[in-house]
């Protein structure tokens, strides 16, 4: 059904990842996100139209967390593979910490695409950090993103406040301000939005100004339900049996049992209240909650020690002893065992949260055989309705849980249906498989709408089919005017070297004119778009298709750069007068100079630096002044892509003619300076690397070409 088989790099930026003993629970960042993206991988792996899927992660090297979490590559099934790569310090961070460090995640992901020689065919992001990275990777690489949020901040801030928190508290806490806004780029950028319920596309996303209800999906996702079983007559691990039992003194009571980690949110405060109050509901019923394995609650972050100490003194003023469970440690193996165990002892399950998105705990009770109770809201409405196995509840009214709870144990015969009605039907619903038949689908609609609009753009081109810059060995980087333009008939035979080895090498400007005015000489001399424009004096780096700006360098050069300060400073400087509107850029503040007025350079530097302002003046043709931030310039534009792309310097050869080419055409690169260059170049005769071409324009450039060999 697909031209050619995928290969899918997902993304899921935080928490601990593993194949193998997920550690859920283990702090906030390491939950129901981790199954979903671990699981999707490995069925999309297993999938016949999918060649490979790597997921990745942040690679974390911290002896308070198990090594396998700085394992560079984990194998997770038939084609699918975790990827660790460091973002930021080796540490564990939470979530919230790795903004700044996302950027070196960009960087490190296009230097792993460079070694497996194929690039993807579709970015999926989870989550707001993620969909930051893919956002970025899918900009400079031309390929299409797809997003599921998992959880989003406008909710989240709206619940805090709604709960009295201050703004500032939470800002302080959560970072929610760049969280909401890398959601919303990334709702603008993406193709799709995959979510679990219809009502998350209303609810949650109706809240982002940037939703497009046509590029949102339901996908419900699947639950391994290979590891949620009945018990049929198999035994319950004893070790999990007398995990809970100990702390009972009726065991064989049917068993309430609610699993969640310690979040206000999942209102376990209310649970205990509902069955605290109710005298009848505790005769018929054991309470056991599992919520996250623990040590020392005094050594739980501030939140989870909260809900947790209120839980134990909640038992203790309801006097629960021995009535309720709350088994202290426990793995994600466990976890089906206790499933097993409420089925046998003919209980219940319960999601007490106030609202619940998905609900996958009520999957995974469903699969066992274990019929639910959970809240009227999201997820559950649906799950109530494809597997009618439980009821739902309003969880606000603790009494309205009692009752609930007493009715579901009320009646044998129902809870048996209901018991077989939840197996049968999360196979046919909430099955991983179910959900990538879908999924393949719609990527596959995706897809095929992508490649008819990157054909009409490639007519614009060099290439007749894309050959990404991750995949070419070597580039060729030239300055436009008087050393690529100048010469038609030159041009034309650069051209037609350029396109015959447009699989391997990517070509590039680099201008002192900004992209709008370099795009309008290229297409007056029909110059096919470049796949690299560094524009105004390498202050800026755009990307053929779309001309796609890369915020890493803008983000790079921004440091210590105040643009206005500056402005105001050279004010008084004669012999300065500011070029057309048009020639001023964010990165980039140009004067014309009437040279017999305008003080040496050193003396400017000194002004500036007197002032404590920071930046880089380049002077040329006696005519020219452009103030750029310190980090920028054409050569440092190049080394930049450089590293970037994962390319070494010798494999970039560098055309120009004149002093402001200088700084690019020097070190490690290939230099070629054209024979009708300005005499200020004169200097650089005999450097080593530096090749003076004998003919002019392009035809210089194909000298030079041919001087280094460079197709080879
Ligand atoms: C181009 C730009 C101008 C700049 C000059 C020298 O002419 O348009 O703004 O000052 O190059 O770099
Ligand atoms: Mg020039």
């Amino acid at each position: 059904m697909l031209d050619q088989k995928l290969y899918i790099l997902m993304i899921s930026a935080h928490g601990l990842i593993r194949g193998h003993d997920m550690e859920l629970g283990r702090d906030a960042d390491t939950g129901g996100q981790i199954t979903y993206v671990v699981e999707l991988a490995r069925a999309l792996g297993r999938n016949s139209n999918i060649a490979q899927v790597d997921l990745l992660t942040r690679q974390i090297e911290d002896s308070k967390v198990s090594p396998d979490y700085a394992a560079h590559i984990e194998k997770l099934g038939p084609n699918a593979h975790i990827v660790r790569l460091p973002c930021g310090p080796r540490k564990y961070l939470r979530k919230e910490l790795l903004w700044p460090h996302l950027d070196q995640m960009v960087d490190r992901c296009l230097h792993y695409l460079r070694q497996q020689g194929r690039l993807p065919d579709l970015i999926h992001t989870h989550y707001a950090d993620a969909g930051y990275i893919g956002l970025h990777l899918s900009n400079l690489l031309g390929i299409p993103q797809i997003h599921t949020g998992h959880s989003l901040g406008r909710p989240k801030r709206e619940r805090l406040l709604a709960a009295g928190r201050k703004e500032q508290t939470i800002e302080r806490q959560f970072n929610l301000s760049q969280r909401i806004a890398a959601e919303e780029e990334t709702l603008v950028h993406a193709s799709l939005i995959v979510t679990s319920t219809s009502q998350e596309i209303e609810d949650q996303y109706g809240m982002y100004e940037n939703t497009d209800p046509r590029r949102c999906r339901v996908i419900p996702p699947g639950t391994d339900t290979s590891r949620f079983s009945p018990p049929g007559r198999k035994l319950i691990d004893p070790n999990t049996q007398t995990g809970v039992d100990r702390f009972l003194s009726n065991p064989k009571k049917p068993m309430i049992l609610a699993i969640c980690r310690p979040d206000t949110r999942k209102n376990l405060d209310g649970l205990i209240k509902a069955y605290g109050s109710d005298q009848a509901l505790q005769d018929i019923a054991n309470l056991v909650i599992v919520a996250g394995s623990r040590e020392d609650i005094r050594m739980m972050e501030a939140s989870q020690r909260e809900v947790m100490s209120d839980l134990l003194l909640d038992i203790d003023r309801y006097d629960l002893w021995g009535k309720i469970a709350i088994p202290k440690h426990f793995t994600a193996e466990d976890i089906p065992e206790l499933y097993r165990l409420a089925v046998r002892r003919r209980g219940i399950f319960i999601n007490p949260a106030l609202t619940e998105p998905f609900g996958l705990t009520l999957i995974e009770a469903a699969a066992s055989g274990l019929p639910i109770i959970a809240p009227e809201d999201g997820g559950p409405c649906d799950i109530i309705a494809n597997c009618r196995n439980g009821l739902l509840v309003n969880t606000l009214n603790h009494t309205n849980i009692a009752s609930a709870l007493k009715e579901a144990l009320s009646d044998r015969k129902r809870w048996r249906d209901w018991s077989r009605n939840g197996i049968t039907n999360v196979r046919r619903h909430y099955t991983w498989d179910a959900h990538v038949t879908k999924y393949i689908r719609e990527i596959n609609k995706l897809l095929r709408k992508e490649r008819k609009r990157l054909r009409r753009q490639f007519a614009a081109t060099l290439h007749t089919d894309w050959a990404p810059i991750p995949l070419a060995r070597k580039m060729i980087i030239s300055d436009i005017d008087n050393t690529l333009l100048g010469d038609e008939q030159g041009l034309a035979e650069l051209l037609q070297w350029l396109r015959a080895h447009a699989n391997t090498v990517s070509f590039g400007v680099a201008t002192g004119r900004s992209v709008e005015s370099a795009v309008k000489i290229l297409k007056k001399w029909h110059v096919p778009m470049p796949d690299i424009l560094i524009t105004s004096v390498g202050s800026e780096i755009n990307y053929w298709p779309s001309l796609r700006p890369d915020q890493g360098w803008s983000n790079h050069i921004r440091h210590q750069w105040r643009r206005e300060t500056l402005a105001e400073a050279l004010q008084a400087i004669p012999g300065l007068t500011l070029q057309s509107h048009e020639n001023q850029r964010e990165f980039k503040l140009s004067y014309s100079v009437t040279p017999e007025q305008m003080p040496p350079l050193e003396q400017l530097y000194q002004y500036l630096h007197q002032q404590n302002l920071h930046a880089k003046l380049i002077y040329s043709h006696e005519t020219f002044l452009d103030v750029l931030p310190a980090r920028a310039s054409k050569g440092l534009a190049v080394r930049y892509l450089a590293y970037k792309w994962g390319l070494s310097l010798r494999n970039f050869l560098i055309a120009g003619d004149s002093g402001n080419d200088e700084e690019m055409l020097v070190g490690d690169t290939l230099g070629v300076v054209v024979g009708n260059h300005s005499p200020e170049l004169e200097p650089l005769r005999g450097l080593e690397q530096m090749y003076f071409a004998n003919n002019t324009y392009a035809r210089g450039i194909l000298e030079g070409l041919e001087h280094y060999n460079f197709a080879q």
